[in-house]
């Protein structure tokens, strides 16, 4: 579809996304990508932080054998660092990190050690340019993300409802709200662009209820709509039945059920959309190769249900869900946030 070809306007949007998160002449920039990389986003990076006068180094990782059952998608957990101290000392000793692996770098196991000296990392999606170019963060977005982590953070209870029949409810006392708004801008921050997500990771046994996944939400880790609704039984976080009847319910049984692995099946984390540039037709535009599905995670209004990994609850697990619905009705406390699908009051 595209020609990965270096575009000028693209070197431009790189420079203008490294301005936001405050690169300045002399700063100390890595580079972090992986022999299978989107090469073109590589060198958009390189270009654009040249121009603003960075030193740039690369730190590119082989990419490392495969050791699942089933191909890895859609975890944010790169394993490309493998633990490799000079590498981590490299990184964390730079302003700033640009990571251009292929999963990111959000959940990796190395990312602490990363980020405690200072550096803030900047995750570029792994997607075409032409996803990232529509998709630019919007400095306006930024406050009505941190008024939706405020909002969840001092919340006790979150419930979700729908027409289709999800009816979720979520105890979230004492959990905080996190959030992404596109850049980073301060030492230690993370961010990853495409932004607009308001999110939390739930204690253990905080989620039960019903949730359903109607015609037309997603499953990220397959980069396709549904076209047979499925009904998940939850309890105490873990999803116990899956009734559908269709390829999707089918799709969705096989690759949990190929981790062998119970935590696969319990909720990672939970949150909402809030990018209004992001569209939820936009996986129709696109081949699969081309994406990485973060504009369908970050559309304005969506209910995100992730399964798999969740720290907050101790469970670690490769097996990765990232399940965006439509036409949910999102309360906290009773208060509407998200109604049939629609951002509410200050996060519209
Ligand atoms: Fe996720």
């Amino acid at each position: 579809m595209f020609s990965d070809r270096l575009e000028a306007k693209w070197i431009d949007m790189f420079v203008s996304v490294f301005e936001l998160c405050k690169v300045k002449s002399g700063d100390t920039a890595a580079i972090l990508s992986e022999t299978q990389s989107r090469e073109i986003n590589v060198h958009l990076a390189e270009l654009a932080l040249y121009r603003l006068g960075a030193k740039v180094f690369h730190v590119q990782l082989t990419t490392p054998p495969q050791n699942t059952p089933v191909p890895v998608r859609s975890t944010g957990a790169s394993n490309a660092v493998q633990g490799i101290q000079p590498v981590i000392t490299a990184l964390a000793s730079s302003t700033i990190v640009v990571d251009c692996t292929i999963e990111g770098m959000l959940h990796a196991p190395e990312l602490p050690h990363i980020l405690k000296e200072g550096a803030r990392l900047m995750m570029v999606s792994n997607e075409h340019p032409d996803v990232l170019e529509r998709l630019v963060p919007d400095p306006l977005l930024t406050p009505k993300v941190k008024a939706g982590i405020k909002m969840l953070s001092r919340a006790d209870f979150m419930t979700v409802q729908s027409d289709a029949g999800t009816d979720l409810k979520i105890d979230i006392t004492d959990t905080s709200g996190t959030g992404v708004w596109g850049y980073c801008d301060r030492p230690g921050n993370v961010a990853h662009w495409p932004g607009g997500l308001v999110l939390c990771f739930p204690k253990a046994g905080t989620v039960n209820g019903t949730l359903v996944m109607d015609v037309g939400d997603v499953n990220l880790t397959f980069k396709r709509y549904l076209e047979s609704p499925i009904t998940f039984q939850i309890e105490e976080d873990y999803v116990t039945h899956i009734a559908g009847s269709g390829v999707d319910a089918d799709l969705f049984r096989e690759y949990i059920s190929a981790w062998g692995d119970r935590e696969a099946y319990a909720v990672s984390h939970v949150g909402w959309g809030m990018n209004q540039a992001a569209r939820w037709d936009a996986l129709t535009m696109y081949d699969k190769q081309d994406i990485n599905g973060t504009e369908l995670r970050a559309f304005a209004g969506n209910f995100l249900y992730s399964t798999g990994a969740n720290e907050a609850a101790k469970r670690y697990t490769l097996g990765h869900f990232d399940l965006p619905l439509r036409h949910c009705t999102i309360g906290l406390d009773g208060i509407v946030v998200v109604e049939n699908g629609r951002l509410q009051g200050d996060l519209s």
